[in-house]
């Protein structure tokens, strides 16, 4: 069961207002790239906890079959009229469309800042005119290469309000996408300092689980992030390609404890409003080749067969120039604790099998019918 049904409630807000649904929610929600990743598990658990969805994508087919309690609505949010039609009707807008693929910031940054800044302005207009609460999907990745202080010295965990953010140089494309993603943050700060923007910044920290981006020629071009990349591999019988040795540092959180976050936010508007909130689990900090250990024995427990291999390859062999790296990330989660009571709970090695029978499930049966039976 999703932490976001089993927690007790402890809502906030006034029952009385025709603005708010069941627990302090607001009434009716747009969920901007409600057929993502994120947004396929975001969905549903709002809509168990009472509120009307607008759920917007350019396509739903992760989403699976919704209640009436879901509008759907397959439509890119740059259609005309489409995004003032949605502020108009609803009380708050949650906002998750983004290119957030690393193999795509040196490749196709002109793309990546569109959709994570241009296409997202008016969006924050619109909702500054209207007053609408938006919850914004930021990224951990505006900290950049490693945590430092606000005099640029390293620190163990990344701070919303006290963190210097830390890029690379220009010609490190890699960081196209945390500079659109902060420019974003500063607009939607300064409209809420200086114009009455109700916001709430979310900062997801390398969330993981079922459904999680895609399978390079099965349902997606290019190279998707480090889970589905080592998921692919193992489903193939390929190598694990190892960046530089897989020394880099990633703290992964469950979907289900990252939901159970932000439906916190969602129905505790008075202690959210104005706030950024790191959501990720400082406990599963691991290295990317520990990654690949721990997954590599998640897969043989469910698929007999040889021990999964790795390989170590450079950063500029996998993704060409401009590349460049997060060497750590760890979020340091206590105004989420404080504030909302966040307390993400499931270690990496309870999430993994979940996660592993998710994508045998999926793409086993598509993989053994182009190249042959799933190696075993
Ligand atoms: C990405 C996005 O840029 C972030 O915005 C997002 O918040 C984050 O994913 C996330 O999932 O939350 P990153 O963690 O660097 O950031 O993305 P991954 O592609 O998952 O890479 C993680 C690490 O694994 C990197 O050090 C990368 O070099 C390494 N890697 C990736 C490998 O060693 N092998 C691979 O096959 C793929």
């Amino acid at each position: 069961m999703n932490n976001a049904d089993s927690e007790a409630d402890e809502a906030t807000g006034d029952l009385g207002d025709r603005t708010l649904g069941a627990r302090g929610a607001p009434a009716r929600i747009a969920v901007l790239g409600a057929g993502g990743f994120i947004g396929s598990h975001l969905v549903p658990a709002l809509a168990r906890r009472g509120c009307e969805i607008d759920a917007v994508d350019a396509t739903l087919a992760k989403l699976g079959p919704t209640d009436a309690r879901v509008r759907r609505l397959e439509a890119r949010i740059d259609r005309p009229g489409l995004l003032e039609e949605l502020v108009d009707r609803c009380d708050a807008v949650v906002s998750l469309t983004a290119l957030c693929n690393p193999a795509l910031y040196n490749t196709r940054p002109l793309e990546v800042i569109d959709a994570n800044y241009t296409d997202l302005v008016p969006l924050v207009k619109l909702c500054t005119a209207r007053g609408r609460w938006l919850i914004h999907f930021s990224t951990c990745e505006v900290y950049g290469r490693a945590g430092r202080d606000g005099d640029g010295r390293p620190t163990a965990r990344m701070i919303e309000d006290a963190s210097a953010l830390w890029l690379g140089p220009v010609h490190r494309e890699r960081w196209s996408y945390a500079c659109a993603k902060q420019l974003l943050e500063r607009v939607i700060f300064a409209s809420g300092r200086h114009h009455g923007l109700p916001f709430t910044i979310v900062r997801p920290f390398n969330v993981i689980g079922p459904r999680m981006d895609f399978l390079p020629d099965i349902d997606g071009e290019g190279r998707p992030r480090v889970l589905a990349a080592f998921m692919s591999a193992l489903l193939r019988g390929e190598d694990l390609l190892l960046v530089d040795g897989g020394r880099q540092r990633r703290s992964f959180i469950f979907i289900d404890d990252f939901v159970d976050g932000v439906v916190r936010i969602v129905e505790r508007r008075s202690a959210a409003e104005g706030e950024i909130f790191n959501l990720g689990n400082p406990a599963n900090d691991v290295t990317i080749a520990e990654l690949a250990a721990l997954l590599g024995r998640a897969y043989r427990a469910q698929v007999l067969g040889a021990a999964p291999r790795t390989r170590v390859v450079t950063a500029e062999e996998l993704y060409g120039v401009g590349y460049d790296d997060s060497e750590e990330r760890v979020p340091d989660i206590a105004k989420a604790e404080a504030r909302l009571g966040f307390r993400p709970r499931t270690p990496l090695l309870e999430m993994l099998p979940a996660i592993v029978a998710d994508y045998i499930e999926r793409y086993a049966p598509l993989i053994a019918a182009r190249v042959g039976p799933v190696p075993g």
